[in-house]
Parts: structure tokens; C-alpha cells; sequence
């Protein structure tokens, strides 16, 4: 077993919503939780009254719910506003046939309009699908198109990467900044005029029932095109209970999680959870910068803060002493998701902030946290942390029977629990393929428990690539690679990275006729990075002159590559 002992953490002193972690083991009841929703008494299902609606009747109307930061640029808006907003932003979509069940896509930056068309798109009972707003032509359309998607909303900006030409399911397309319809293209609608002229209705929530499809993420696998993971409104309940004791909100709370709504974490832990808390979130435009994520933290008073490794990688690359120029005295409690924590990157925020960072785990497919460290429980660095309350973990072996504690094994949860995936969009089989077991759901993930409960990321038992917390598929970028007129075949691996945990390398086979070089191998980076998204560009290459393949079905064998690479890495460590 690869499990180091380091220096434990202890929590810090702190009135916390949860503060007995084996007591709240024997004690949770899901049945108990889902008496905080006001559908418990009214029967009356929608994550978007949840979120929103419920607070403005509970008398939190004046209450900020959103505070946007844009450089020097700022906005809030009360729960109230927020309420009025999206009920009028839903009368427009209904009057222009949004209807339940149907898709509606949402392609923005991390903007208001962003979360207030993703809360107006479920008030109507139809299914948000938010896109990363770094998506290139060909990742928006492989979603839209799965989907056949007739409704997108959108921005002048982000439409130049949307191929209008080859979506000819797409319908009707919501521009949320256009306000001069001499300007608009065929099926293009201004959303400000369309807003001019309509009267909000009062009553636009459409009520569905807990099972009704809430939002699609898609997600990479090592196999195939990505696949459209579907939630449902019940994982409210599993959500906002991991809010409540996980993030440890309170009515006074600032919050902000920095990751995108078009990513999981950035809608269930960015829009969901800290809404059904009555949190304010914070909404921060713009990309990464040290200096600016500080001035963040400061000026909105941010109290919790979700983000992921490879960001709290990148301010500690920023120094030491940079925080000290803020004043980070709100902020009391520090969350991570995505990829592998490392103990030193722990270690540097108890030393600098002087707060600990609690490491979290769990997937798009599992709609909510299932492995966590709480706020009152010793932190054991490296590890990410122990079951939630009411979800069972077990490490199998191949066979699917369970291991002893210490032994490495396949991660898999006891299913099902409130917050699990309602399915794979047309893919029931897929949707199988996480039960090899009975009543076990497989992650992918391998791991190891120790005596206490603690639970270690071992890796992937796929080619699955995880870069700065982004899921990869190796299969989709060997697709793009080859798509180039120089690339006969290519085989890509994930990398460990220092910063980003893993990188993209990508090696390739030239066709006959093609010469390695510099200059060609930056135009096949480009060429993947200006159709796919940036993040799955290869950020390493290199030219072979023959793959390593299974002697059967002649298929790349990347476990034959990756291992190639380590052995080079530790060679040079040597
Ligand atoms: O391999 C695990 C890794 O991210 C995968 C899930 O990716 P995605 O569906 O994009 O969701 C990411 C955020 C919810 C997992 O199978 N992963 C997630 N959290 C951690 C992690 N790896 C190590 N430590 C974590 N805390």
C-alpha cells in the first residue's frame, strides 16, 4: 500500500453545523433532510423555487444572493431581483417555446446571465445544459447535437464559436447581449428586447416531480465521444446537505467557488448548493490571476471558498507573502475538488492563510460530495477524506469482493443515493457499465481505506486524463489528432505535471511525406486546441515511428506509453 503517513491536522476551533462525524454516521436521515424543502409540505417539486423563490416567500428577499466581480467592475442583486429576473427571463423562453423536458443550452462566460438563465431554463422544468465557455466549434456542437438541441443561449462573442450551419436541430438562439435586431442572423433573438416587451408572469414555475431531469454535464471517459450525464431534481436534497455540512454554510456566509458552471462543480457546488443554503455566491469574470483572485477574496468578504488544486498551485507559485497584502480576515474555511491534493499545497495554506484546505471527492456521475473532509475532523494530508454521512464506500477487487483495509481496489459507492446521475443521455449501457456488481457503483478510481475510515486516491484504473482538475478522454483528442492531413495515428496519455497534475502528450506517427518539426507540431497543437478546447490540446509531442498496439485487435495500447513515460520521468529523477 502507497500510503505515507504525514502530519495530521487537527480541526480548528469553530462552531460548525456539523460536529460529530460518527454520531451524524448512525443519526442522518435522507427522509429527515427532505423536510427543509417546502415541497415536504407542498408536494410542489423545482430546484429553481429551492434555490431562489423560497427565500424571497421565507422573508429573504432584501438578503444579497449573488455578488458578480469583474476586475474593478461590481454588481449584486438580492434574492428578490434575482427572483424577478429569472421568472421574467422564463416568461420569454416559455413564450418562445421552451417547454418541460426540453434541452436548453447555455453557453455564456461566468456572468449573472449566466446563472440566471441556467435557474429561469429549470424554473420552465426544462433541462440546462451549461457549456465551458472555453469550448471550441466542435465541442459545442458534438453536445448540441447529441442532445439535437433546439434552444441555446448565448452571447454575440461566444456565437462566433458556435456552427450555426451544422446544428440544424438548434431552433432558436437567445442572445443575451444583442440590442439591435437590424444586426441579428436567422434564428437569433435579442433577449434584452424580447424582455422589453414581455410582462413577467407571476406564476411561470412549472412543477415536476423529483425524478424530472434537472441538468445534462457532459463528461470523457477513456473510450468514445463524451457522454451526457443527466441529473435529476432529487439531488437537491443530497446537495444541499453536503452544503450544509460539508461547505458548512451559514446565513452569513459568502461563498465562492471559482469553477465554472459548464463543469459540474460549478453548477452543483457554484449555483445548487450554496443557493439551497440561501448563501451569496460570488461571481467572479475573468480568468485566473493571483492578484486578482485576492481582491476577490477581499473586497466581497468571501467567508467559504470550493476551489481546485491546481489553483491553489498556482498562488502558491505566487509566493508567500502576496496575501499579506489583503485582507483575507473573512475567510475561515477552505474546500478542494478535482484531482489529487497534494500535502505540501495543505501544508502552505495552514502556513499562509492560516486556514486548513479539506479535499473533497466525487464525480459528475455521482451529482454531489461522497468522500470529504468536515471542517471539525482531523485532516490526514493526502488523504480525501471519509465517506459522508449515509454513503457507503467499498474497495473491490477485480471480482468485485471487498478488500481489507490497506488493500488497493476499485473505489465504489453503495447504490443508489440522492444525488446519483438519473442517467447516460441515449446510452443505457453505459449508464450499466458503472454497476459491474450488484448494488455497487465502480468510479474508475483506485483507492485504499486505512483503519480509521480515510480514504487514499491510488489513479485511475483507465486512461482517463485529469489536467488541472479537467476531465480528459485520450480517445477524443487521438480522434482530432488524426483528423490533421500529417497524422496517420496517434496514441495520448496523461503526464504528471508538478502544476497540473497531469498534462496531454500526444504521440504521433507522421503520414508518408510529412517531416517532423517544430513548426508542424505547433500547427497539430493548434489545430486540436482552435476545435476541440484548449485544455485538451497536447501541451507535449512527440514523433514516433510506430505505436505500441495489442497483438489482437491491434488497438493502442497508451498503458504501454504511460508506462514508458514514467520510467523516462524516474530516470531522470535518479
Ligand atoms: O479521478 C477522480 C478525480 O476526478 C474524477 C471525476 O471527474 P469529474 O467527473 O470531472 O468531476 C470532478 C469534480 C467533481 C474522479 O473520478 N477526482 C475528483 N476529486 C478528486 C479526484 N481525484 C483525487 N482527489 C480528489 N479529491
Amino acid at each position: 500500500m502507497t500510503v505515507i503517513e504525514r502530519q495530521q491536522l487537527a480541526p480548528i476551533e469553530g462552531d460548525y453545523n456539523l460536529t460529530n462525524y460518527e454520531e451524524a454516521c448512525q443519526n442522518i436521515s435522507w427522509d429527515e433532510v427532505k423536510q427543509q424543502f417546502s415541497w415536504s409540505q407542498s408536494g410542489l417539486v423545482n430546484m429553481a423555487h429551492e434555490c431562489i423563490d423560497k427565500h424571497v416567500v421565507d422573508g429573504y428577499g432584501n438578503k444579497i444572493g449573488l455578488h458578480y466581480v469583474n476586475g474593478a467592475y461590481e454588481e449584486t442583486y438580492t434574492f428578490a431581483e434575482i427572483k424577478e429576473k429569472t421568472d421574467h427571463i422564463a416568461t420569454v423562453l416559455r413564450n418562445q417555446g421552451v417547454k418541460k423536458g426540453d434541452f436548453v443550452f447555455i453557453f455564456l462566460p461566468k456572468h449573472p446571465d449566466c446563472y440566471f438563465t441556467m435557474i429561469a431554463t429549470i424554473k420552465l422544468g426544462a433541462i440546462a445544459g451549461p457549456l465551458f465557455e472555453a469550448f471550441m466549434e466542435e465541442a459545442v456542437k458534438d453536445r448540441i447535437s447529441d442532445c439535437d438541441g433546439r434552444f441555446l443561449i448565448t452571447d454575440t462573442d461566444l456565437l462566433n464559436r458556435v456552427p450555426k450551419n451544422e446544428l440544424p436541430c438548434l431552433e432558436k438562439i437567445f442572445l443575451t447581449d444583442a440590442d439591435d435586431v437590424q444586426l441579428l442572423g436567422e434564428k437569433e433573438i435579442s433577449l434584452i428586447k424580447e424582455l422589453e416587451k414581455t410582462v413577467k408572469e407571476e406564476d411561470i414555475t412549472t412543477w415536476v416531480d423529483l425524478e424530472h431531469g434537472l441538468n445534462i454535464h457532459y463528461t470523457s471517459g477513456s473510450t468514445g465521444k463524451p457522454k451526457g450525464i443527466i441529473h435529476a431534481h432529487r439531488a437537491m436534497v443530497h446537495q444541499y446537505q453536503t452544503g450544509k455540512w460539508v461547505l458548512d454554510l451559514k446565513d452569513d456566509d459568502v461563498y465562492w467557488c471559482t469553477a465554472h458552471p459548464g463543469w459540474v462543480t460549478g453548477t452543483v457546488y457554484g449555483i445548487f448548493t450554496p443557493w439551497l443554503n440561501r448563501a451569496t455566491i460570488v461571481v467572479n469574470g475573468g480568468r485566473f490571476d493571483a492578484k486578482g483572485w485576492y481582491h476577490t477574496l477581499e473586497t466581497t468578504g468571501v467567508s467559504v471558498w470550493y476551489s481546485a488544486p491546481t489553483a491553489y498551485r498556482m498562488l502558491m507559485a505566487e509566493g508567500n507573502d502576496l496575501p499579506n497584502d489583503y485582507d483575507l480576515s473573512n475567510l475561515r474555511h477552505l474546500l478542494s475538488v478535482g484531482e489529487p491534493l497534494n500535502p505540501e499545497v495543505i501544508y502552505w495554506g495552514k502556513e499562509t492563510l492560516g486556514k486548513r484546505i479539506h479535499d473533497t471527492w466525487w464525480m459528475t456521475e455521482t451529482g454531489a460530495q461522497l468522500i470529504v473532509n468536515l471542517p471539525s475532523e482531523v485532516i490526514k494530508p493526502g488523504s480525501m477524506g471519509r465517506p459522508f454521512p449515509g454513503i457507503s464506500i467499498a474497495i473491490l477487487d477485480d471480482d468485485g469482493v471487498e478488500q481489507s483495509r490497506g488493500s488497493i481496489g476499485h473505489l465504489a459507492i453503495k447504490a443508489p443515493w440522492p444525488g446519483i446521475m438519473k442517467e447516460v443521455w441515449k446510452n443505457e449501457e453505459k449508464y450499466q457499465s458503472y454497476f459491474p456488481f450488484e448494488g455497487w457503483y465502480v468510479s474508475g478510481d483506485l483507492a485504499v481505506q486505512d483503519e480509521d475510515g480515510y480514504i487514499f486516491f491510488q489513479g485511475r484504473s483507465d486512461d482517463m486524463i485529469n489536467s488541472s482538475g479537467e476531465r480528459i478522454g485520450p480517445f477524443e483528442v487521438e480522434s482530432k489528432l488524426i483528423e490533421h492531413p500529417a497524422v496517420a495515428e496517434a496514441g495520448v496519455i496523461g503526464k504528471p505535471d508538478a502544476l497540473r497534475g497531469e498534462i496531454v502528450k500526444a504521440f504521433i506517427v507522421l503520414r508518408k511525406g510529412y517531416t517532423g518539426s517544430d513548426v508542424l507540431l505547433e500547427e497539430i497543437r493548434k489545430f486540436v486546441k482552435t476545435r476541440l478546447a484548449a485544455h485538451s490540446a497536447p501541451r507535449e509531442m512527440e514523433i514516433v515511428t510506430e505505436l505500441p498496439k495489442t497483438k489482437i485487435s491491434g488497438k493502442i495500447l497508451r498503458r504501454e506509453l504511460k508506462a514508458r513515460e514514467l520510467a523516462k520521468l524516474s530516470q531522470k529523477v535518479q
